[in-house]
């Protein structure tokens, strides 16, 4: 079997057109420390980090999708990380709430947009940041908590939308949000529809995966920690960190076209492909 070619035994995987809301990363930089990746010693380019956003940006273009754009704020330069802006399923956008000051404003600013934008916006009660910490699989929706996301959003989460919600602890400070631990491939929700780094999770989250996700994509450390889990599905296209390559292969072996982008830049604010993507579902 070569790299290109899928696995006979692969699925034909159907992609769905998505649409999602993006911050171009006008503001970017790390001067504050609130993960592990960020080092506001070290300098960091702007134009670079905005350059290869757009490269992201025109890979959705290229894919048919809807890209909605929000505009980033002077002084808050983590805005570019969108996912971390609110849940948005079933037209009704739950908005954030940020565990540490520096990204607090980024919450009204994103409700703002969700309420012009036609969506019903719910104001948060608990600490919560989104669709960093909130995948939907089929029809439930894993919410991590552990670092950011406090439990009770996901009581929060119960009550507005009336689905299941799955409960994950992550465990590694340097996996902090669910989306850099998780990835959604397949939104059917089958056996092997997602990726995890079982090493983010403690024990009773990981048998839940093992027991709910058997067919799982395991990554590997090294592609874990280029932030490779943190990448985008059509259900058929995967956009991924383009050093992951163990994560390719295994992209490839079950049917799925991955798409590798360089957003080396963003990394060193702790964020990836999925970070800088929310998904809008009317
Ligand atoms: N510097 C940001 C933070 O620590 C990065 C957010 C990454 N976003 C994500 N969805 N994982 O909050």
């Amino acid at each position: 079997m070569t790299l290109t070619q899928p696995a006979s035994s692969a699925p034909e995987r159907v992609a769905t057109r998505r649409t999602v809301l993006m911050c171009r990363p006008s503001h970017f930089t790390v001067s504050y420390r609130i993960n592990p990746w960020m080092h506001p010693e070290a300098p960091t380019d702007t134009s670079l980090a905005v350059r290869q956003w757009e490269t992201l940006y025109a890979k959705y273009l290229e894919l048919g999708f809807e890209v909605q754009l929000i505009d980033g704020l002077p002084g808050l330069p983590d805005m570019v990380y969108a996912a971390n802006g609110g849940f948005v399923l079933d037209g009704i956008a739950y908005g954030a709430k940020f565990q540490y000051p520096e990204r607090q404003p980024e919450g009204p600013a994103y409700m703002d947009w969700f309420g012009a934008d036609g969506f019903e916006v719910r104001e948060p009660v608990s600490t919560n940041e989104g669709e960093g910490d909130f995948l939907l699989v089929g029809e439930t929706i894993y919410a991590g908590t552990g670092f950011r996301s406090d439990a009770a959003s996901h009581d929060e989460l119960r009550r507005i939308y009336g689905r299941e919600v799955v409960t994950l602890t992550l465990v590694d400070p340097s996996f902090y949000h669910l989306d850099t631990a998780f990835a959604v491939l397949d939104s059917d929700g089958g056996r092997g529809s997602v990726a995890y780094l079982p090493k983010a999770f403690d024990a009773a989250s990981l048998a839940i995966l093992q027991e709910r996700f058997p067919d799982a994509i395991l990554v590997t450390d090294e592609d874990a920690a280029v932030l490779g889990l943190n990448s985008f599905s059509d259900g058929r296209n995967v956009i991924i960190a383009a050093r992951a390559k163990d994560f390719e292969r295994q992209l490839i072996e079950r049917g799925f076209t991955p798409h590798g982008v360089d957003l080396s830049e963003l990394l060193l604010g702790g964020g990836g492909v999925k970070c800088c993507t929310l998904e809008l579902r009317r």
